[in-house]
């Protein structure tokens, strides 16, 4: 494979779960390691869509430098960078947002579910249209692949179709980004009900102590009757800590039937702690040791900001130059 330009990232609304590892960490990880570029943005003008409170970004946002660092996101060729302070990135918001209808952005179903979950159905200028916000984060960096969860694909699909209408009225300038899904199946939370979120209180967090760890599992919802045994239909709860089991310990599901046939749940889930717990040591241990060396944390803050405003500013001299607005020329 060559060389992809990848970008991602996330909310600073809290820290990281066994959910997101899964589904998004491990695979930024992977793209890294093979040799790509992974672009991780901390995204707090997103951030604000559905609250106005402040109070928690800073402390939020290096919650999440510390999980990227801990699972093994490598800053010197992985950058890591605050969304708000890289201002290209709203000056090409503001140039995207002209391109879209008010109607289109309407259709986008995230927006419509995120409004109804956490709006109540009063919806913000900047709810509606943080999706051609989201647009410009991906656009300013020639991002070729962007790793994310099935609910950000209508986001990727309206990025399409907005650098498509970009590139029809002011030439060919950008090219357009393809979503990468990861394989593995959504973790569903602790109340097997719903998945596994910051908000839902249903979450192992990365962060978490390992007696917190024990606690969480040893009280987990499970089904009714008493074997180990892999059913979707009708015990969705063990199965969703059977697939934990499994993702988390590399052992086959079938195996972990046999390893645990004849026995019961507090048996099994007491195993299952001790597996999500040897998983989750290096990572504690490495949050830990990041966490110390406050002057590191700042370093690679700074240099993945320099970094992301140097290559989006590279795409905003060609977006400027399309639109004729690398005026006035008598500046130069
Ligand atoms: N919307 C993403 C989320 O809620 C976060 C995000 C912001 C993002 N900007 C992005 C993801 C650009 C991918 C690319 O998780």
């Amino acid at each position: 494979m060559t060389k992809k330009r990848i970008l991602t990232g996330d909310r600073p609304t809290g820290s990281l779960h066994l959910g997101h590892y899964v589904g998004s960490i491990q695979n930024r990880v992977k793209l890294q390691n093979e040799g790509n570029e992974v672009f991780t943005i901390i995204s707090d003008f997103q951030y604000l869509t559905d609250r106005l409170e402040t109070k928690d970004v800073e402390r939020n946002t290096l919650e999440l430098l510390l999980d990227y660092l801990a699972c093994g996101i490598n800053p010197d060729t992985s950058p890591i960078f605050i969304q708000s302070k890289v201002p290209a990135l709203a000056e090409l918001f503001v140039y995207l947002s002209m391109l879209v209808p008010v109607s289109r952005a309407q259709q986008n179903p995230t927006v419509k579910e995120e409004v109804r979950a956490t709006a109540k159905g009063k919806m913000s200028l900047g709810m509606l249209s943080f999706p051609v916000s989201q647009a410009a984060d991906i656009l300013a960096f020639d991002t070729d692949l962007v790793p994310v969860g099935e609910d950000q694909l209508p986001h990727i699909e309206q990025t399409r179709e907005v650098a498509r209408a970009f590139n029809r009225v002011y030439g060919e300038t950008f090219k357009e980004p393809e979503a990468l899904l990861s394989k593995v199946p959504r973790l569903m939370g602790l109340d097997a009900n719903q998945k596994m979120s910051k908000s839902r209180g249903n979450a192992v967090f990365l962060s978490d102590s390992k007696d917190t760890v024990v606690k969480k599992i040893k009280t987990a919802v499970t089904d009714s009757g008493k074997e180990i045994m892999y059913d979707k239909e009708n015990k969705p709860a063990l199965a969703n800590l059977l697939m934990m089991y499994h993702l988390f310990s590399g052992k086959e599901i079938k195996a972990v039937e046999t390893m645990y046939e004849g026995k019961g749940y507090a048996e099994f889930k007491a195993d299952l702690a001790e597996v999500v717990n040897a998983f989750l040591e290096p990572i504690r241990r490495a949050r830990e040791e990041f966490a110390k060396d406050e002057a590191y944390l700042s370093l690679v803050l700074k240099q993945g900001t320099a970094r992301a405003s140097e290559e989006s500013e590279k795409t905003m001299k060609r977006v400027r130059k399309a639109m004729r607005y690398d005026y006035p020329h008598i500046f130069h």
